[in-house]
């Protein structure tokens, strides 16, 4: 995809109809700590997940899974997936933007996020986007990586 094809990406709410697709973006995206078809499938269906996906043509070219909790205030990235062919286009900033307004929207004050230490495009991703590390999980991982939890204050 090129930058001008960038702009014609749509992003909207993924549903059921789509969990192969999901499946085979986790596969590409992620080595470790994938969300299998029974977790997707989970959260495609919860009231409490927001499940974003972005379209090229038709075809998933990325992915997002923003969660909510009764009575909190937080919301969390869960997942954030771009296609290989689609990266370094802006479309992950969008998304966190578009997960941030979801929140705001639903009243939440802050968002919070775990990205593994050694995933530097995150990372910067998040940075850009206003996001400080606040903590480390030693071992969070499968493969026993570490992550930074990232948060924001939404105003
Ligand atoms: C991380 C990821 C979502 C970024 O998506 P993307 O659409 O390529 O990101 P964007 O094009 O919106 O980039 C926005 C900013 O992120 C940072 N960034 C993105 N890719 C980067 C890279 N490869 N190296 C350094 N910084 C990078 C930059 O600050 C960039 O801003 P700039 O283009 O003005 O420099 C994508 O690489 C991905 O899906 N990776 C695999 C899955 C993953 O790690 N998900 C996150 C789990 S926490």
């Amino acid at each position: 995809m090129n930058p001008t094809l960038s702009a014609a990406v749509v992003i909207r709410r993924v549903g059921l109809s789509r969990i192969d697709d999901l499946l085979a973006l986790e596969e590409s995206c992620f080595s470790c700590d994938r969300s299998n078809r029974r977790n997707l499938r989970h959260l495609l269906l919860s009231p409490s997940a927001y499940c974003l996906g972005v379209y090229h043509g038709g075809e998933l070219v990325g992915s997002m899974v923003v969660l909510f909790r009764s009575n909190s205030c937080v919301a969390r990235i869960y997942s954030l997936a771009v296609a290989h062919a689609a990266r370094g286009l802006g479309v992950g900033r969008r998304l966190v933007a578009k997960a941030e307004q979801r929140a705001r929207a639903r009243g939440c004050t802050w968002m919070r996020l775990e990205v593994r230490m050694d995933n530097f495009p995150a990372i910067r991703l998040y940075e850009s986007q206003g996001f400080a590390d606040t903590e480390v999980l030693c071992g969070y991982y499968e493969d026993g990586a570490h992550a930074f939890v990232f948060r924001k204050e939404l105003n």
